[in-house]
């Protein structure tokens, strides 16, 4: 069996994993990362892209935000529907902050293509990743590749291998405690070659469903409505979409929707999960192999970024000056904002989603409240300060 020696071995090659593996590597702090796919697959996954100003200042920070800036859709504000009418959220105005449209493939294509230069190692199609010895001090992962064993020795373990990964798996059963809730209804996204109908993004109330109007670029469209959870793909044809999100999105997105063949079409469910602690012994959890939101707050990336940006400090303190503090604190840090981020998507999620049991007097109630926003410039601040990013 191969044997390498590292000093922070990361589990995952998704934003989290390589954005935790450029910043170590930048204060010269070893580092290996496998990833079960091949880099093609990873950039395969159609995914959200509404960038915190977190994320945006660690891709800065990272000197690897120039695309970032040259192709990113920076937003002053997104809007509320409630089927009759549009109401913005003015996020530049309210918190001075603002959020970049940026698709999450490209800021990965972006993180992946600046490896070899900055000599990140990434392994790709490592199979079988499994973690060893994690509350030990001699904490180490094996896996396969091209039939050989390998085992990789680490002074540390990041596990950003996301919501199906096995780092979550290592921590044992009476340590950890998973906190979930799971959505009765799936979204039904569209990727379509035509210009958004908004500048910014729609989030819609209406009678029938939740839909959202976003974008990836000035012609380029991605649309969600909500869908039940046994929805069928094939019951939904283009046009048939096309007709039902001219619906929700209100008669003033309408008049200005641009219909055309989908280049993309898929239904994801929605799922709010938290797992405490995000650390045992020398392993770290970072990004969704810790926490899921629904995307209905675009938090998912974000979060991802704000673990990595308290783990990587708390490594870097600790291999340049033997600084334990950071790694001390960063279960309880990372999953007070954590909290808080799941809180906002789920409270986003219920005001905007019809439930089954969102009978007459909760359709009411979501109305009054889409009513009362948009008459409180209060309500309206919680809402942007929490959309932009809640401060580290
Ligand atoms: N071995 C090695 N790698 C694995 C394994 C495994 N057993 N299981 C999963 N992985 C890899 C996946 O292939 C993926 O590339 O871990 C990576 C995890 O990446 P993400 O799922 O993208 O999670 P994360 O980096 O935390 O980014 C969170 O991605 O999924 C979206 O909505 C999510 O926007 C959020 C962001
Ligand atoms: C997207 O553009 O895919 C997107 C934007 C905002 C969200 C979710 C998805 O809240």
């Amino acid at each position: 069996m191969a044997i390498q020696r590292t000093q922070v071995a990361i589990v995952g090659a998704g934003p989290a994993g390589l954005l935790l593996g450029h910043l170590l590597r930048t204060e010269g702090i070893e580092v290996v990362v496998v990833e079960r796919r091949s880099a093609d697959y990873v950039l395969s996954r159609i995914r959200a892209g509404v960038l915190e100003t977190i994320t945006t200042d660690l891709m800065e920070r990272l000197g690897l935000a120039s695309r970032l800036k040259a192709e990113g859709l920076p937003h002053d504000g997104f809007n509320l529907a409630d089927g009759e009418r549009l109401i913005r959220i003015d996020m530049a105005e309210l918190t001075g902050k603002r959020v970049t449209v940026y698709g999450q493939t490209e800021l990965t294509r972006d993180l992946m293509d600046a490896a070899p230069e900055r000599d990140l190692e990434i392994v790709h199609e490592a199979i079988d990743v499994t973690l060893h010895d994690v509350n030990a001090d001699t904490p180490s992962l094996t896996y396969r590749k091209d039939g050989a064993e390998h085992r990789i020795e680490a002074e540390f373990i990041a596990g950003c291998d996301g919501s199906h990964g096995p780092s979550r798996q290592a921590i044992p059963s009476g340590i950890g405690r998973g906190f979930e809730r799971v959505y009765p209804f799936g979204w039904l996204g569209i990727l379509a070659e035509v210009p958004p109908c908004s500048e910014e993004l729609i989030y819609a109330n209406h009678e029938r469903g939740f839909a959202l109007a976003s974008m990836r670029s000035p012609t380029r469209s991605r649309y969600y409505i909500q869908v039940p959870l046994d929805e069928r793909l094939e019951d939904w044809p283009d046009d048939r979409l096309w007709d039902e999100l001219a619906i929700r999105l209100g008669p003033e997105a309408a008049a200005s929707l641009v219909r055309g063949p989908s280049i993309e079409k898929s239904i994801a469910p929605l799922r709010s999960f938290v797992f405490e602690p995000m650390r045992h012994g020398r392993l770290f959890l970072a990004g969704d192999a810790a926490h899921i939101v629904p995307p209905t707050g675009a938090k998912g990336l974000n979060l991802a970024a704000s673990d990595v940006a308290y783990l990587s400090d708390a490594l870097i303190a600790w291999f340049k000056r033997a600084d334990g503090a950071g790694l001390e604190a960063y279960s309880a840090k990372a999953l007070a904002r954590v909290w808080k981020a799941e809180r906002f998507s789920w409270y986003l999620t219920n005001l905007m989603h019809r439930f089954p049991d969102t009978d007459a007097f909760a359709r009411r109630m979501q109305v009054a409240e889409l009513d009362y926003i948009a008459g409180s410039t209060a309500m309206k601040t919680a809402i942007a300060e929490n959309y932009v990013g809640l401060s580290l």
